[in-house]
């Protein structure tokens, strides 16, 4: 478990071997975007904790991750997490510090949608919570985490890059929930940018637009746009997602895409549909 490491901070370091020795935990890194993003980020030599709540998605993702190019055993962390429960948040990154020796990248991944087409006048309130509990609560406390370690650490700093939405901006219809906590992390990615600069914390977000994912899938077979209309909506490959998500994490800390946007091109979004 113990990776191969050097002391560097800022940019990816470099081992006796030549490989990258920074250390990530990756949130929902079980599927979709998360497990292309870890994917992507072992395979450039980083050391990468998968959390999610089911363990067998994780372990598929350690075993895909064996299998491809310049794998490492000593790699790959799976830590069953439910990022909405406050003592799983703090035993990951304890055992992430305790595997891997620091932490220098946060991808705040988890999510989910949670009930769609469900109108606002009948959402349940524990629907509303549970979609609350996971893509912002969960989001603060594992920000939360990685800025304790981070600002502790030596060398001191680090990145997290919460993971947004196209919904940050502007909302699908009958999506209330997942609206407003894409929208909530905007703030949470500004407050923890400008509250990290004394302790060289990065903070950014990415903004995605129809990554091809489980999350995605009925956008092929048509979703209601705001006209009421259903049409199906172009997605693209979650492999372009992953390749933005690992050059932010790969800057040096002295710079940072503060908001990337990555979109299926045709999507409607520009230009009112
Ligand atoms: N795909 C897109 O086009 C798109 C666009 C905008 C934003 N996003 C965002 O991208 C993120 C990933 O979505 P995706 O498209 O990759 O969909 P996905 O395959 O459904 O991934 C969601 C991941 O979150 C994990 N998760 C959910 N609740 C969790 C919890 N309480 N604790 C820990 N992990 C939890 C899930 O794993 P477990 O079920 O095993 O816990 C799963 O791996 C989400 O935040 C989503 O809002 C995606």
């Amino acid at each position: 478990m113990n990776a191969e490491r050097t002391d560097a901070s800022n940019g990816p370091g470099t081992t006796p071997s030549g490989a990258s020795s920074k250390v990530a935990v990756v949130t929902g890194a079980g599927s979709g975007i998360g497990r292309s993003v870890a994917l992507e980020l072992l395979a450039s030599g980083w050391s990468v904790a998968l959390a999610g709540r089911r363990t067998e998605t994780l372990e598929e993702t350690a075993a895909l991750a064996a299998a491809g190019p310049g794998a490492r055993d000593d790699a790959v962390l799976c830590v069953r997490t439910d990022v909405s429960r406050p003592e799983d948040v703090t035993a990951l990154f304890s055992r992430v510090v305790a595997g891997f020796g620091r932490l220098d990248l946060l991808f705040n991944n988890a999510g989910t949608f949670g009930p769609g087409g469900v109108p606002v006048e009948e959402l349940p309130y524990d629907a509303w919570r549970h979609v609350v509990d996971t893509n912002l609560n969960g989001a603060f406390l594992c920000a939360q985490a990685a800025f304790r370690q981070m600002k502790e650490q030596d060398p001191q700093g680090g990145r997290i890059i919460n993971n947004g939405s196209i919904s940050a901006h502007a909302p699908r219809p009958n999506s209330v929930a997942y609206t407003a906590t894409k929208h909530a992390l905007t703030g949470l990615t500004k407050s923890l940018s400008l509250d990290g600069r004394p302790y060289r914390i990065a903070v950014g977000q990415i903004d995605i637009g129809n990554a091809a994912t489980d999350m995605t899938a009925r956008m092929q077979s048509g979703i209601l746009q705001a006209n009421g209309q259903l049409a199906s909506e172009p997605v693209m490959d979650v492999t372009d997602v992953a390749r933005t998500v690992r050059h932010m994490a790969e800057l040096p800390l002295e710079a940072n895409v503060q908001f990337a946007t990555v979109l299926a091109t045709n999507m409607p979004y520009v230009g009112r549909g």
